[in-house]
C-alpha cells in the first residue's frame, strides 16, 4: 500500500457523523449563503486566530486579492513578494493591476529575507506580502519596522499557517490583513474551496464585506465595484467542526516534525527545517533539501513513499511572468530551492511508524546515492 503524501481520507472519516450532521443543518436552514454558519464560522475562526475580525471568502487567492484592493493597491503601485512561493502571492498583485516585486528568501528559514527589501524599493513600492511559508511565520517584527517606515502596507500570505505563533502571539492580526486558505489539503482544510481575510481594522473589515459582496452591503445597493467571493455556508459549517480539531492536528504535525529532525539530523548533505527561537510552526509542510532531490524521490517512490515538490518552478520563471524578462539565475535563491526541495509526507493521520519507515527509507536511499 506503500505511505502516502498526502492523506485528505481520515479526518473526514473519523468527524463523517458529525460533519453529515452538519451539512443536514445547512441543507435544511433555507440559507445557503452568507448566513448564520458563516456569520459563527466568522466568530470561531477571529477568536481563534486572537483578532477582531475575519470574513469570510470564496478562496486564498481572492482573500489576497480583496486585501489588497480594500487597501487600495492598483495599477502603477510595486509590491515586494516572496521569489519562492506559491504562485498565488504573486497572481493577487498581478490580479488588482500591480506589479509583483521578488525579494530573496532567507537561505535558512526559505521566508522572505528583512534585509533584502530596501534594495527591492523603488518610489512606487506600496505593499509587502510576507508568506508563512510551510508553516513557519516569517520574521514579522522586522518587517512591520520596514512597512512602517517605508509607508507600505502588510498582508500577510497566511494560506499555510493556521495556528502559528510569532514570539507567542497567533498569525492573523500583525499586519493590516491576512489572506487565508481553505483549500483541502491545508491544516484547516475544506471539503472544497475556502478561504478568509482576518484584520484588527474595523473599517477595513467593513470595505472587505463589501467587496467579497458585489460591493454591498445593502442587497442591490452597490457602493464600490465589489466580487462575488463568498465563502459557502456548507464548507464554513464544516470548517466550523474542523476547526475544533485544528490544534491537536498542529500537535500531532509537531510531534512527526521532531521525530524527522531527531533522525534526520546530520545526514550527509540532507538540509532538515530550520525554525527560529521566536517561531512557532505548525508544519503545513515538512520540507528537506539535498542536492541530489530527484534521485532521493524517485528512491522514495520505489519504497512506496510518497513526496511533493513544493514548488519545481519559481514564479519569476513561470510563462505566466515571460513578459517581465526574469531569466534562470536572476533569482539564485529560489531556483535553488525549486531545485533540491522535497516534501516528505506529514499530516495528523500520520503514523509514528510510518514516519520510522520513512526516515530508514531516507537513510538507506542517501547511503546508495553517496
Ligand atoms: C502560499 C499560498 N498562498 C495562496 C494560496 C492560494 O489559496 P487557494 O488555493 O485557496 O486560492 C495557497 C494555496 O493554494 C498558498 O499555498
Amino acid at each position: 500500500m506503500g505511505i502516502p503524501f498526502l492523506d485528505l481520507q481520515a479526518p473526514h472519516e473519523e468527524l463523517e457523523v458529525e460533519l453529515l450532521a452538519a451539512t443536514r443543518r445547512v441543507l435544511r436552514s433555507g440559507r445557503y449563503v452568507l448566513g448564520r454558519e458563516v456569520d459563527a464560522f466568522e466568530r470561531e475562526f477571529a477568536q481563534y486566530c486572537e483578532v477582531e475580525h475575519a470574513i469570510g471568502v470564496a478562496n486564498g487567492l481572492d482573500a489576497l486579492i480583496l486585501s489588497l484592493k480594500a487597501l487600495g493597491i492598483g495599477p502603477g503601485d510595486e509590491v515586494l513578494v516572496p521569489s519562492n512561493t506559491y504562485i498565488a502571492t504573486w497572481l493577487a498583485v498581478s490580479h488588482v493591476g500591480a506589479t509583483p516585486v521578488p525579494v530573496e528568501p532567507l537561505a535558512t528559514t526559505c521566508n522572505i529575507d528583512p534585509d533584502r527589501l530596501k534594495a527591492a524599493l523603488s518610489p512606487r513600492s506600496r505593499a509587502l506580502i510576507p508568506v508563512h511559508l510551510y508553516g513557519q511565520p516569517a520574521d514579522l517584527d522586522a518587517l512591520l519596522v520596514f512597512g512602517e517606515e517605508h509607508g507600505l502596507v502588510v498582508v500577510e500570505d497566511a494560506a499555510q499557517a493556521h495556528g502559528a505563533r510569532y514570539k507567542g502571539r497567533r498569525i492573523g492580526g500583525h499586519g493590516h490583513a491576512v489572506g487565508w486558505s481553505f483549500y483541502p489539503g491545508k491544516n484547516l482544510g475544506a471539503i472544497g474551496d475556502g478561504g478568509a481575510i482576518t484584520t484588527n481594522d474595523s473599517k477595513l473589515a467593513q470595505r472587505l464585506r463589501a467587496l467579497r459582496n458585489y460591493g454591498s452591503h445593502t442587497k442591490y445597493h452597490n457602493e464600490v465595484v465589489g466580487w462575488n467571493s463568498r465563502l459557502d455556508e456548507l464548507q464554513a459549517a464544516l470548517l466550523r467542526l474542523k476547526l475544533q480539531r485544528l490544534d491537536e492536528g498542529n500537535a500531532w504535525r509537531s510531534s512527526i516534525a521532531a521525530l524527522y529532525d531527531a533522525q534526520l539530523a546530520g545526514l550527509p548533505d540532507l538540509l532538515i527545517p530550520h525554525v527560529m527561537a521566536w517561531a512557532e510552526p505548525v508544519w503545513h509542510l515538512y520540507t528537506v533539501r539535498h542536492p541530489k532531490r530527484d534521485e532521493l524521490a524517485s528512491y522514495l517512490a520505489e519504497c512506496g513513499i510518497g513526496t511533493m515538490i513544493h514548488y519545481p518552478v519559481p514564479p519569476h520563471l513561470q510563462p505566466a511572468y515571460r513578459d517581465y524578462g526574469f531569466v534562470p539565475g536572476s533569482h539564485p535563491l529560489a531556483e535553488e530551492m525549486a531545485r533540491h526541495t522535497l516534501s516528505l509526507p506529514m499530516h495528523p493521520h500520520l503514523s509514528e511508524c510510518a514516519a520510522r519507515q520513512i526516515v530508514e527509507a531516507i537513510q538507506t536511499g542517501l547511503d546508495k546515492l553517496a
